[in-house]
C-alpha cells in the first residue's frame, strides 16, 4: 500500500463567486483526505482557480476591472472560502502564478521537440462559453449542450496537439485499469467517445484575439489554450519535475471532478501526460450534479444556493454530511432545503444524538459520570455481537470510502449506529439498575456502548471532523485526530475504565420542519440571511448544531 494520498479539485474558473457545486467537491476531496489520513496516509489537497482565457477577460470587461485585478479578486473569495467549510487545503494554485507559467511552458516546448504540435489552418464551430471547438456531433440541436447557444464559426492558423495518435493506447490503457475512471457510467462515456475518430486538439489562440493568457514557448504570437494550461496545474503545483513533493505525492494522484468536465480530464490529459512522458495519474472520480428542480445549478442559470448561507443556519457539520450522504456519488442529486432539514432531524438528531445523549445520561445516572470497569465473565454474556457489528461496520466503511462510495461510508455508519440504539432497547441498561446483583451487568453495557460512540466518532471524522472531536471530548478523550486511525477503531476496549467525563450536550437539536419551506430559493430572490456566531458547548467548543437564533427555513441566497 502506497504511503501517500494526492487528491485534487478542478480549478475553479474565476467567472464567478463560488456555490454549492464547487463545495460539494471540495468537500469531498476534504473527506476523502481524511479517510486516507485515518489510513495513515500522509495526504496532499490541491484546490485553487482557473484564471486565463476568453471568459475571465469577459467577465472582468463586464465589471470594468482589468483582468489581473479581477482575478485577484475572485480567487480570494474561493481561497479564503475553504477554511470557513473547515476543508484542510495543503496548497491552493492560481494559474497566473510565475512558477505554474514556467511548468506549462516547459512541457509545450518538451511536446513540441518530439514533434506532436503541428501548426495548421482550421475552420471550426466554437463555443466562447467552454472556449472550444464543437464538432456536429457533439452540438444538440445545433447548439452548444452546456450553454444553449449557437456556436461561431471561427477560421485561423492555430498549434494543434496530435491526440489523435494516442487514441489506440488510451482506450487500451482504460481498459486495462477498470478503476481509471470511476463509477464505470464514466468510464463507458470516455470509451463509448473513444470509438470515434478522435480530433487533434487546437492549443493555441491567436493574440490578437486573446492576450490574457500563457504565451507559446515556441511562437510568441500565440497564447495556451486554457485548457492546456489548467490540466497542468495538477503537476505544477507539485513542483514538477524535480520538487520532493512531486516524486513523493504524484504516483498517488487521485482527481475529483463533475461530469462536465470528463472530457478534458478524461481524454486530453492522460493524452498530455503520455505525450510530456509523466506517468499516468490513479483514478479520476467523477460525479453527478447538484440540480434545483432538475436543472444543473449554475451561475449562469443564477440558481445557485451559497454555501456559507446554509452552514449559517443549519451548521457546517450537518450541512457536509448532507452533501456527502445524500448524493449518490456519480448521479445527480436535487437539493433542497427540506431534504436537508429531513436528514439533519433523521440521522442526525434522531439516531445519532438521541444515541449519544442517551449513553452519556446513563453514564451519568448510573455511575457519577465515570467509565465503568468490567468483568470478563460478564462481558462475553452481555456484550452480544456489538463488538462484531462495530468491526463490520468498519469495513465496510474502509472499503466504500476507499472506492468513492462516501454515501455508502455513511450508510454502514449508521447501520451501526442503529444496531446501538437496538443493543440498549434490548439490553434494557433501565432493567439492569434496578438491581445490585445486575451490577456487573450493567457496566458491561455502559462500558460497551462507549466504545461504540468512540468507533461512531471516528467514522463520522471525515465528513463531521468538529462533531468528532466534541464526541470524543465527551467521552473523555483530547481531541486528537490520530486516534480515529483506522486500526485503532477495530480495536475494542480503548476506553479506559475511571476516566471522568464531562457535563452531556444535546449534539444535534432536532428542526421543527413546519418552520420550512419546500422549495430552495435562488440566488435572483432571496434577501440575504443574517450572519451568526457559531454556537459553543459548555466548555466554550463550538458546536457542530443549529444555531438558534436563526429561524429554518430564512432564505440561503
Ligand atoms: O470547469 N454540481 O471550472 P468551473 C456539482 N476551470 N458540481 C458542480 C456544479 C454542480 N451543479 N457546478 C460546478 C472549470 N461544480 C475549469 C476546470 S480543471 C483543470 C479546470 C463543480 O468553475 C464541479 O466540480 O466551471 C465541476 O466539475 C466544477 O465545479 C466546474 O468548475
Amino acid at each position: 500500500m502506497t504511503r501517500h494520498f494526492y487528491v485534487t479539485t478542478p480549478i475553479y474558473y474565476v467567472n464567478a463567486k463560488p456555490h454549492l457545486g464547487h463545495a460539494y467537491t471540495t468537500i469531498v476531496a476534504d473527506v476523502a483526505s481524511r479517510f486516507q489520513f485515518m489510513r495513515g496516509k500522509e495526504t496532499f489537497l490541491l484546490t485553487g482557480t482557473d484564471e486565463h482565457g476568453d471568459k475571465v477577460v469577459r467577465a472582468a470587461k463586464a465589471e470594468n476591472m482589468s483582468p489581473r485585478a479581477y482575478v485577484d479578486q475572485i480567487s480570494g473569495l474561493y481561497k479564503d472560502l475553504w477554511p470557513q467549510l473547515n476543508i484542510e487545503i495543503s496548497h491552493f494554485i492560481r494559474t497566473t502564478d510565475p512558477a505554474h507559467m514556467a511548468v506549462v511552458e516547459e512541457i509545450l516546448q518538451k511536446i513540441y521537440d518530439a514533434g506532436d504540435i503541428y501548426f495548421s489552418e482550421y475552420e471550426g464551430m466554437y463555443c466562447f462559453g467552454c472556449e472550444r471547438f464543437y464538432t456536429d456531433r457533439e452540438l444538440v440541436g445545433g447548439n452548444c449542450p452546456d450553454h444553449e447557444t449557437a456556436p461561431e464559426i471561427i477560421k485561423e492558423s492555430n498549434y494543434f496537439f496530435r491526440m489523435s495518435h494516442y487514441q489506440d493506447w488510451l482506450t487500451d490503457h482504460i481498459k486495462r485499469h477498470p478503476d481509471f475512471i470511476r463509477p464505470k457510467r464514466y468510464e463507458n462515456e470516455v470509451l463509448s467517445f473513444l470509438k470515434e475518430p478522435l480530433e487533434d486538439l487546437c492549443i493555441s489562440r491567436p493574440k490578437k484575439r486573446l492576450n490574457w493568457g500563457i504565451t507559446l514557448p515556441f511562437d510568441q504570437n500565440y497564447i495556451t489554450y486554457v485548457w492546456f494550461d489548467a490540466l497542468l496545474n495538477y503537476i505544477s503545483a507539485l513542483g514538477y519535475p524535480h520538487a520532493e513533493l512531486f516524486t513523493k505525492f504524484w504516483p498517488s494522484a487521485q482527481h475529483v471532478i463533475a461530469k462536465d468536465i470528463l472530457k478534458p480530464h478524461g481524454i486530453y490529459w492522460p493524452i498530455i501526460l503520455k505525450a510530456a512522458g509523466i506517468p499516468l495519474f490513479k483514478h479520476l472520480n467523477v460525479h453527478g450534479y447538484w440540480n434545483i428542480n432538475q436543472s444543473k445549478m449554475s451561475k449562469s442559470l443564477k440558481n445557485v444556493v451559497e454555501p456559507l448561507k446554509l452552514k449559517n443556519i443549519y451548521g457546517l457539520d450537518a450541512f457536509r454530511f448532507f452533501l456527502v450522504r445524500d448524493m449518490v456519488f456519480g448521479l445527480d442529486s436535487d437539493f433542497s432545503e427540506s431534504a436537508l432539514v429531513q436528514r439533519i432531524n433523521a440521522d442526525l438528531a434522531n439516531d445519532l444524538g438521541n444515541l449519544f445523549s442517551r449513553v452519556l445520561a446513563m453514564v451519568h445516572k448510573y455511575f457519577g459520570g465515570i467509565v465503568p470497569q468490567i468483568d470478563a465473565a460478564v462481558e462475553a454474556e452481555f456484550a452480544f455481537s456489538l463488538k462484531q457489528d462495530a468491526l463490520d461496520a468498519v469495513e465496510e466503511f474502509e472499503k466504500t470510502m476507499e472506492a468513492f462510495s462516501f454515501h455508502k461510508g455513511m450508510a454502514a455508519t449508521w447501520e451501526f449506529v442503529n444496531k446501538m440504539n437496538k443493543y440498549i432497547d434490548i439490553a434494557a441498561p433501565w432493567v439492569l439498575a434496578k438491581n445490585k446483583s445486575s451490577h456487573k451487568q450493567l457496566q458491561v453495557v455502559i462500558y460497551n456502548l462507549l466504545e461504540g460512540l468512540r468507533v461512531i466518532a471516528g467514522l463520522i471524522y471525515p465528513a463531521m471532523p468538529d462533531t468528532a472531536f466534541t464526541m470524543q471530548r465527551h467521552l473523555g478523550a483530547h481531541p486528537d485526530k490520530n486516534s480515529f486511525a483506522i486500526d485503532r477503531l477495530k480495536q475494542w476496549g480503548a476506553t479506559a475504565p475511571g476516566t471522568k467525563l464531562p457535563k452531556t450536550i444535546v449534539l444535534f437539536p432536532r428542526i421543527d420542519p413546519k418552520n420550512q419551506p419546500s422549495e430552495p430559493v435562488s440566488e435572483s430572490q432571496a434577501p440575504p440571511a443574517p450572519a451568526m456566531k457559531p454556537a459553543k458547548d459548555d466548555n466554550g467548543f463550538a458546536l457542530a448544531t443549529l444555531n438558534k437564533t436563526t429561524k429554518p427555513g430564512t432564505p440561503l441566497s
